[in-house]
């Protein structure tokens, strides 16, 4: 069936114009002033609104064993509440147990998504170095489509891996064309600082973010730049959620290192603050690294603005507060660190972004849609034209909802932002052409998302000069 979207104002990264937007079967296959309907077209009239490119969320943690727990949306729920929320496309972390294959651990994950609401890619989280790795990882990229894997520098003793170990695995991933994300944040000094503050009777959720100083993010992303940097490897760094961070990336590339940031929704909106809410409260906001000073979002949003911060990922880690938060109720330590955001990422970056005039309407599209699409080798998403995927949010810009618990698809007892009045309502969202969101509500299949097979980073140049951008 040929689909025609009228009227509406079409946002790519490169500009904003009146057009229609025409799909065939999967695919856009034209986008002209006026596209003249025959019988039989479906026809969705967007006057007023903004026809947008489907929200790819790059850092998604669903059905995700983690902490002594697990998180609470698993791709059924998770993937139907992106939708909901405007994104069409995300790529999940694996979680492979220690000593186990990649391949299998790949193979396991893929299942996992079978039922997705919406297309899935995985990054393959790796969290030991072994031989075994450098012969796995040519075939998760060659065979599997995996063109990211994913290190962290903290969480000692479940995913922490060593310098060494980060610099062996990035350079063979380097190598490949594969990207490595890194968790950045100094996990040795860390636990210290956990263990002297539980010793010293210091055991509510704030004293999460005070043993988790934004010098300890700093140092190790800084660390991780130069054994990116050594390795020759492209580097992406996740949840950037301070200036003192940042800065180091900034460096970075200055030096002309393949280095990307990527910062996430909470830390543009929430501050420290919510970690000292009452009665336990703090605990719904325990993520790592943790939420900062508020000044820090100024320069967050100043980073997407000159490109210092190339994506927005949710970094959805969704707990229930009771039964999951309250395992910390006596300790911090003990809380499960993840904050949820799939459903909200893509209204929020649009409210306190493009709305609040923060961000122009092309720079929301590239941080939620093409910027993502790029790095991570999705070829065939990431914007409105023609050839790509028809992967389509219809936003309308006069409309406001209030974000609650209450009416969210997220399989969660509560909502971080919760009570927050978000201007743009989301109409439709299309997926591969089919419309799978109507006014709020998700009215596709389960199991219509197919698992995406990406390409690598040296398919797409226009990524590769980014290094050459000063800022
Ligand atoms: O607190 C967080 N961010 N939890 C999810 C795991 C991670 O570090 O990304
Ligand atoms: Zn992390
Ligand atoms: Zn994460």
């Amino acid at each position: 069936m040929r689909t025609i979207i009228q009227n509406g104002t079409v946002v790519t990264a490169g500009g904003v114009f009146k057009a229609d937007v025409e799909i065939q079967g999967t695919t856009i296959t034209s986008i002209a002033q006026k596209i003249k309907p025959e019988i039989g077209d479906r026809l969705i009239d967007a006057s007023h609104q903004y026809v947008l490119p489907g929200g790819i969320d790059v850092h998604t943690h669903l059905a995700w064993p983690f902490q002594s727990t697990g998180t609470a949306d698993d791709f059924v729920s998770g993937t139907k509440a992106a939708a909901v929320g405007g994104i069409t496309s995300i790529i999940n972390f694996t979680n492979p147990k220690r000593g186990a294959s990649l391949i299998d651990t790949q193979k396991e994950w893929i299942e996992k998504g079978k039922l997705s609401a919406i297309d899935y890619g995985l990054h393959a989280i790796i969290n030991e170095y072994s031989d075994r790795v450098l012969e796995e990882l040519p075939i998760l990229a060659e065979e599997y489509g995996v063109s990211s894997i994913k290190l962290f520098m903290a969480y000692k003793g479940e995913l922490m891996v060593n310098d060494l170990e980060m610099y062996k695995i990035m350079k063979k991933a380097g190598e490949l064309g594969v990207i490595t994300n890194v968790h950045a944040e100094n996990g040795d000094v860390i636990d210290e600082l956990v263990k002297q503050a539980i010793a010293e009777g210091k055991t509510d959720p704030i004293y999460h973010g005070y043993t988790r100083p934004t010098i300890m993010e700093a140092e190790a992303t800084g660390r991780a730049l130069a054994i990116a940097e050594a390795a020759d490897a492209p580097v992406y760094i996740v949840h950037v959620s301070c200036a003192d961070a940042l800065q180091k990336v900034n460096e970075a590339k200055k030096r002309g290192v393949k280095a990307f940031a990527e910062t996430c929704p909470h830390y543009l909106v929430l501050d420290i603050s919510y970690l000292d809410l009452p009665d336990f409260e703090g605990g719904k906001y325990v993520c790592s690294p943790p939420l900062r000073e508020k000044w820090n979002q100024d320069v967050l949003w100043n980073g997407i603005r000159n490109g210092l911060i190339s994506v927005v990922g949710s970094d959805h880690c969704p707990f229930q507060f009771e039964g999951q938060k309250t395992l910390g109720k006596d300790d911090f330590s003990k809380i499960p660190n993840g904050m949820p955001g799939l459903e909200d990422i893509f209204p929020l970056l649009y409210h306190f972004g493009v709305h609040e005039g923060r961000i122009s309407l092309q720079k929301f599209v590239e941080a939620i849609s093409t910027a993502p699409a790029e790095l991570f080798g999705l070829s065939k998403k990431g914007s409105i034209s023609v050839g790509k995927d028809g992967d389509i949010v219809i936003l309308d810009p006069n409309r406001s909802r209030v974000i609650s618990a209450e009416t969210q698809y997220q399989n969660l007892d509560y909502n971080a932002y919760e009570g927050m009045e978000v201007q743009g309502v989301i109409t439709h969202v299309l997926s591969r052409g089919e419309i799978i969101v109507k006014d709020g509500h998700f009215i596709g299949e389960l199991g219509r998302g197919k698992y995406i097979l990406r390409d690598r980073l040296q398919k797409t140049p226009s990524l590769n000069q980014q290094k050459e951008m000063q800022v």
